[in-house]
């Protein structure tokens, strides 16, 4: 459904996206994960047609972004950053006119209405105008306008930023009932916000890709071998000095006190293969062990693993989309962008 190759932007002298390339599927909800200035709604507004790019390629249902701009535009919904709404307009008339806008005629168009006013849950607002809604209300009036014409690729720029707690729970259920019948690109620099809603995860850094994958298989991936967690029966303190001396650990990353005793979580050295040097150093000591296990990397993990390096070469972590080899890309470095539409 969508098809990033080789996308690179430039403000002036600025690299913001560096090469970037990635696969939706349809049926997918896929999330575009980053900190704040990592190259997200750069390549939001490139794709949707609001920004032009450097180099590279995207392809929208097949259809190139910059041959067949206005093919694309009809087949995409777009839920900008900052969504623009007509302050006077009422959520009914904004909404008539944005069918207007996407071409919607007759019965269809008052179909459509009546559906994303039901599905984004506008009814007891639709007289209301647009400059007296909470900020819930707006972020459904903009979920409602970018999908009013069924589009097949719905791309939704934070979409929660901004809400309070229930309205973000709101939104996200609203998100994943879009995606029972779209394909869903959604961007967000929160991790639960995509481990909430997204079967995979693209995870993009200073204009890079470092991470793609579903978010337990990243997890996965960087789940470390070598760290095993046990829970004793015993005082953290004598525990941590034990575990440390002990010839199989290379590292004692954590001994916390629980109400049961304490956990640590050790590195044992790679010629360890198991866990028995550390039950027999438990039994040797009395401390009855509660538990032992090896953690498994959560994605938050792996999102903190790939962003924070600085200035130090990115490690990735790459378990979908094998992309292509790169096809020859349309257009040569340019200074700026030409007019952002949102
Ligand atoms: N119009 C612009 N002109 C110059 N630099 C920009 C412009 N828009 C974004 N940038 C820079 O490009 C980088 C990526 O920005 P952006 O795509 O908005 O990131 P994100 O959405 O991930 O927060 C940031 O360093 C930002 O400051
Ligand atoms: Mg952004």
């Amino acid at each position: 459904m969508l098809e990033v190759r080789d996308l690179h932007k430039y403000y002036g002298a600025f690299h913001a996206v560096r090469g970037i390339s990635f696969d939706v599927a349809k049926g997918e909800i896929v999330g575009f994960l980053g900190p704040n200035g990592a190259g997200k709604t750069t390549t939001m507004k490139i794709a949707v047609g609001f920004m032009t790019m450097s180099s590279g390629t995207i392809t929208v249902d097949q259809r190139d972004v910059v041959q067949d701009s206005m093919a694309v535009r009809r087949v995409i919904g777009y839920l900008p950053e900052h969504a623009p709404l007509y302050e006077d307009m009422t959520v009914t008339e904004y909404l008539s006119f944005i069918a207007d806008v996407r071409g919607l005629r007759g019965t269809l168009r008052a179909e459509r209405l009546q559906y994303v006013l039901g599905v984004c849950a506008l009814e007891p607002k639709r007289r209301s105008g647009i400059k007296t809604l909470s900020k819930g209300y707006r972020q459904r009036v903009g979920l409602a306008q970018a999908i009013i014409h069924d589009p097949k690729l719905v791309i939704l720029d934070e979409p929660t930023v901004g809400l309070d707690p229930n309205q973000i729970i709101e939104i996200r259920n609203l998100i994943r009932e879009i995606g029972e019948r779209n394909t869903v690109v959604l961007s967000s620099h929160i991790l639960a916000e995509v481990e909430a809603t997204c079967s995979r995860v693209v995870i993009i850094n200073e204009g890079l890709i470092v991470a793609n994958g579903a978010p337990s298989a990243l997890g996965a991936a960087l789940t470390d071998d070598n760290v095993v967690q046990l829970e004793l029966g015993a005082d953290s303190c004598d525990v941590k000095g034990t575990f440390a001396e002990h010839v199989d650990v290379a590292e004692v990353l954590v001994a916390e006190t629980t109400h049961r005793g304490c956990t640590i979580t050790i590195r044992v050295a790679e010629s360890c293969t198991s866990t028995k040097p550390m039950i027999d150093l438990s039994a040797q000591n009395g401390w009855e062990i509660h538990g032992i296990v090896r953690p498994n990397a959560t994605l938050e993990d792996v999102f903190k693993s790939l962003t924070n390096s600085e200035g130090e070469p990115q490690s990735s972590l790459i378990l979908a989309n094998e992309t292509e080899p790169h096809v020859e890309g349309h257009a040569e470095i340019e200074d700026a962008d030409i007019g952002d539409k949102s």
